[in-house]
């Protein structure tokens, strides 16, 4: 054990009983063996060695497969993530367990200082969280947790709680976050959306002048290989963006970064829909959020869809924009608000996983879901051909490399949505393919953070928490009882 591991050891806690119980020596139980292992009494780890903390968009994606294991298990999970909610309705990316010491992981509370930071924008006072945000998937979980097991879910008053919660920070994204202007939310550092050196990061981050490496110590280091981790020059930027961001109050003025992102808002789309199943569920009517979700996914296309690449790419809101008051300009995709003004920016030119992310939503127009799985198979992404898996960025792209983070290495959550994308728009047999090397490549890599596309080489942490999840999740999929239920509509929105 390492000695991250060690002072960070599971408080003790009963055996949990798992309805059914997986069968031994089942791929099941080893995943379940890695659920039970990250979990801490109230929330579950990425990963004890390298992010020995809870993590938002974690948190929620591994919901997702422990309600197969433990419904009352993957209700806590959501609950604990948002009681550290902050009172403009943000829920901050990293929630601190106090018994972690400082050096565990940078950057630690602090650096981010909440409490004192981000008083006025109601952060809160006994719980130490990071700032900035991570995508909005939580919905969505929320709203899967509860089909797992109604009867308790009722019981408990789940959906009751979580709904207001769920409800302000939709609106904290959909308001205090349309930094454009458009309609859509914007992301202010990498961080925030989730897959941090994204090749389609480097232009709108070249811009950020790196935090000198001698003013902070890298943790990510002791527990990760140099050559599957992001740069130490895009670690200065990351922090600089952070403190720039905390040195402000957190106050969501225009900054260094601004990006619209394909997958952070598809994934609020999606958590839109599944927000308004919820408020059918508690007796409201979900008619207006339904139709907020179907308005967002044609903003979407109007802002991020770029037909020569057949895909959706990213929005630098500061690009051609050296002052960054340049409310009001008029560029394509701008499409203007009444009374309001839109920033152009332009988008950037690289193929990256985020840009597939929208086949999930219900509402794309059939030609544009038909180019988007054209362009996932084709030579970009080569799905069904050069890889059985979904890359996170350009396979022919200059900057393609298949270890280091998001710049190649195939993910297990993005394969996974691209996996329900495949399903909804009527490809089901790409999607049982993909989801038979998800499997295959999460049992094989030992629950690896993200692998090789081509080999399925282990990369970064081993027992990550989301590949376990969601490897339980597809299994349960493949059970026959998931499939009628999914023909039926199951808990697919
Ligand atoms: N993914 C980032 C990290 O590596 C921040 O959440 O720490």
């Amino acid at each position: 054990m390492d000695r991250t591991a060690q002072l960070t050891a599971r408080p003790a806690h009963r055996e949990i009983a798992y309805d059914p119980p997986p069968p031994p020596g089942s791929p099941r139980l080893a995943a379940a063996r890695v659920l039970e292992r990250n979990w801490t009494g109230t929330s579950t780890v990425p990963s004890r060695s390298l992010y020995p903390h809870q993590w938002s968009w974690d948190s929620a994606f591994i919901a997702i497969g422990l309600r197969h294991l433990s419904p009352l298990r993957a209700q806590t999970e959501l609950e604990t993530l948002f009681r550290a909610q902050w009172g403009d309705g943000r829920v901050p990316h990293i929630v601190f367990n106090p018994s972690v010491p400082l050096d565990a992981y940078f950057p630690s509370p602090d650096f981010w200082r909440s409490s004192a930071a981000g008083r006025t924008a109601g952060a809160p006072r006994t719980v130490q969280t990071s700032g900035i945000v991570q995508p909005p998937v939580h919905a969505l979980a929320v709203w899967f947790t509860h089909l797992a097991d109604p009867g308790l879910s009722r019981a408990r008053g789940f959906l009751t709680g979580m709904y207001p919660k769920l409800a302000a920070w939709h609106r904290y994204l959909l308001h205090r976050r349309d930094l454009g202007g458009a309609g859509l939310a914007s992301v202010v550092h990498p961080w925030e959306q989730g897959m941090d050196n994204s090749p389609a990061w480097d232009a709108p981050l070249a811009r950020v002048v790196p935090a000198p490496g001698r003013s902070f110590r890298r943790a990510d280091l002791d527990h990760g290989a140099a050559e599957d981790r992001p740069t130490d020059l895009d670690y200065g930027r990351y922090v600089r963006l952070a403190a720039d961001y905390r040195d402000g109050g957190y106050a969501d003025a225009p900054g260094a970064f601004m990006v619209e992102d394909p997958a952070f808002n598809a994934l609020l789309i999606a958590s839109e829909h599944a927000l308004a199943r919820i408020a059918g569920e508690l007796g409201a009517t979900g008619t207006a959020r339904h139709a907020r979700a179907e308005r967002l996914t044609a903003v979407l296309l109007d802002r991020l869809w770029d037909p020569a690449s057949g895909m959706f790419l990213c929005r630098d809101l500061r690009d051609g924009d050296e002052t960054g008051a340049r409310a009001g300009s008029r560029r394509p995709g701008g499409a203007r608000r009444s009374g309001g003004s839109v920033l152009g920016g332009e988008l950037v030119p690289e193929r990256a996983v985020s840009g597939l992310v929208p086949l999930m939503l219900p509402t794309l127009p059939r030609e544009i879901a038909a180019t988007l799985v054209r362009t996932l198979t084709g030579p970009h992404f080569g799905l069904g051909a050069s890889t059985r898996l979904v890359p996170s960025y350009d396979l022919l792209g200059e900057s393609f490399d298949p270890h280091r983070y998001w710049r190649g290495p195939a993910w297990f959550n993005t394969g996974w949505l691209v996996e329900r994308g495949l399903r909804r728009h009527g490809e089901p047999e790409r999607a049982d393919a993909l989801r038979s090397a998800l499997v295959d490549s999460a049992l094989s890599s030992g629950f690896a953070e993200y692998v090789d596309p081509y080999t399925g080489g282990a990369c970064g942490a081993a027992g990550f928490g989301w590949t376990a999840a969601l490897t339980l999740d597809l299994l349960h999929a493949m059970e026959p009882a998931a499939r009628s239920a999914t023909a039926e509509g199951g808990d697919r929105p």
